[in-house]
């Protein structure tokens, strides 16, 4: 199947994705604002297929054919409605716009209404796996309408990763759907790099050990259960010696950890969908605290750490495992949640989202790839209707029994005054959820004291109030 596509905007992402359409035999007609980008993007790689270069909007447009496929690559916010306002006017009923930019969910839903007024398809498309992914594949995350997917699709899916012979790009829903997952994509991958760092510092001050030492344990730990792209490249970030000092690279580098956004309208999104994304939460906060450099140098000097919290660790290698049991045990709870996250914004928008799908998808081309979304997929197909992913047999067990290691190293990194936000409040949702009364009884009980916000009985239906100070 070879067909035709336009992609405007040739910066990294776009020039990655212009060129995969090429390589798979597709006719790519190029555009960017400013020429010298194509011009660059065809003296490069002109070779690799069948490429038109086009000037300007307008020859970009007529050297389509209906109905067009446009796919926008520009920055994010205004930059991509400025395009989308350039482009409208010249598009004809039936063509099909694709942002494959990392547009809010909400832009999505805004454009793809005011899109279908002038009788032109749009398609929020999620695309992860950064330049690489968007070269050689990556995990895309399309939501439009069928009548858009049935256009667009067959190319996607062409383009995409593949894991056992299955692509890595599904229809995820209509309009903003598919950003909306690629949002919850990102939040969830911060998740994971906290937790993995969280790992790293462990074994680092626990047990005194060097980078290069803890590299080669996460390489270890890729040949099993924890096998994916994050892990895979933490051992070699680890094990990268700065060429200029000699020492470890982790050392030259400044902590304070940036981010770009998508880990907090995650957060933001959850907490209007009242989703308990404690996982990516902390991973977002962590991020803040660590750039917080004023208030650090302050509370360095004065804070005290605990008293006789550092002896000495006699089972290494017990706590080594122990660790990964605390990683194992707190990504599978950050995935659950953001699998909530998923679920609960389909419900609140309407959208006919397939969680064993989505999982199926993320098993390639994007950056939290991993072994573990293959058995995210086998849950959902075993149970459709799972309320959690904890509750899944494989999940349920494989965290039954890391759960002491993890325990031990959230006591441990409490005694000896080491921070490990995600481990800790990973377990804390873990035993929240599984306790048969939660402390929320307590919570009622205030509210009616304080404000007469009424409370439900155990023993009785109806609300009830109590009058408190005569009662009292
Ligand atoms: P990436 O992350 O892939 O490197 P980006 O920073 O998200 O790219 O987006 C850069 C692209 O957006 C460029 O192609 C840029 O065009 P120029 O090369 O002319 O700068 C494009 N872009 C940004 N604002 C734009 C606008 N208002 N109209 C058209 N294109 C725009």
């Amino acid at each position: 199947m070879s067909e035709q596509i336009g992609v405007t905007g040739l910066a990294t992402m776009g020039a990655s994705l212009a060129r995969n359409f090429a390589r798979h035999g597709h006719q790519v007609v190029a555009h960017n604002r400013t020429t010298a980008r194509t011009d660059a993007l065809l003296a490069a790689h002109g070779g690799e297929g069948d490429f038109v270069r086009a000037e300007t909007m307008e020859e970009f447009v007529a050297a389509l054919q209906r109905p067009r496929r446009v796919m926008i690559m520009v920055q994010a916010g205004p930059a991509t409605d400025a395009v989308i306002d350039e482009l409208v006017p010249l598009l004809d009923e039936g063509d099909v716009v694709i942002d494959g930019g990392n547009a809010r969910y909400d832009d999505t839903i805004r454009r793809a209404a005011a899109l279908s007024t002038t009788g032109l398809h749009f398609v929020g498309c999620g695309v992860s796996g950064g330049e690489e992914g968007a070269l050689l594949g990556p995990s895309i995350m399309p939501g439009c309408s069928a009548e858009a997917y049935a256009l667009v699709g067959p190319m996607l899916e062409s383009i995409a990763a593949v894991v056992d012979g299955t692509p890595c790009c599904t229809h995820v829903g209509s309009d903003g759907a598919g950003h909306f997952v690629k949002m919850v994509h990102n939040g969830i991958e911060y998740a994971d790099m906290q937790l993995i760092a969280e790992a790293y510092d462990l074994l680092r001050l626990r047990l005194g050990m060097t980078p290069a030492e803890i590299g080669e344990v996460f390489a270890g730990w890729n040949a099993g259960d924890l096998e994916s792209y994050l892990v895979e490249i933490t051992a070699e970030v680890l094990g990268h010696v700065d060429a200029g000092t000699g020492r470890p690279f982790v050392d030259v580098v400044m902590d304070a950890a940036e981010q770009k956004g998508t880990g907090r309208w995650t957060v933001q999104s959850a907490l209007d969908l009242g989703v308990p994304v404690s996982g990516i939460a902390e991973a977002v906060f962590a991020r803040a605290l660590s750039g917080h450099a004023e208030q650090r140098a302050a509370a360095q000097k004065v804070l005290a750490a605990p008293a006789g919290g550092g002896a000495d660790i006699e089972d290494r290698d017990g706590f080594v495992e122990a660790v990964r049991q605390a990683l194992y045990a707190s990504k599978v709870v950050a995935y659950a949640q953001g699998f909530d996250q998923i679920a609960a914004g389909a419900v609140a928008h309407g959208w006919s989202i397939d969680l064993g799908a989505l999982a199926t998808i993320w098993r390639g081309g994007c950056i939290i790839r991993a072994r573990f979304l293959d058995r995210i997929r086998q849950a959902f197909a075993d149970e459709p209707d799972l309320t959690t992913l904890l509750t899944h047999s494989y999940f349920r067990d494989a965290v039954a029994d890391g759960q002491e290691g993890w325990r031990r190293v959230v006591v441990e990194a409490a005694r000896s005054g080491i921070p490990a936000p995600g481990f800790a409040s990973a377990l804390a949702y873990y035993d929240g959820l599984r306790a048969e009364r939660s402390s929320a009884a307590l919570i009622q009980g205030l509210r009616d004291f304080f404000g007469s916000h009424t409370y439900h009985r155990v023993d009785r239906a109806g609300s009830f109030h109590t009058l408190w100070s005569e009662e009292g």
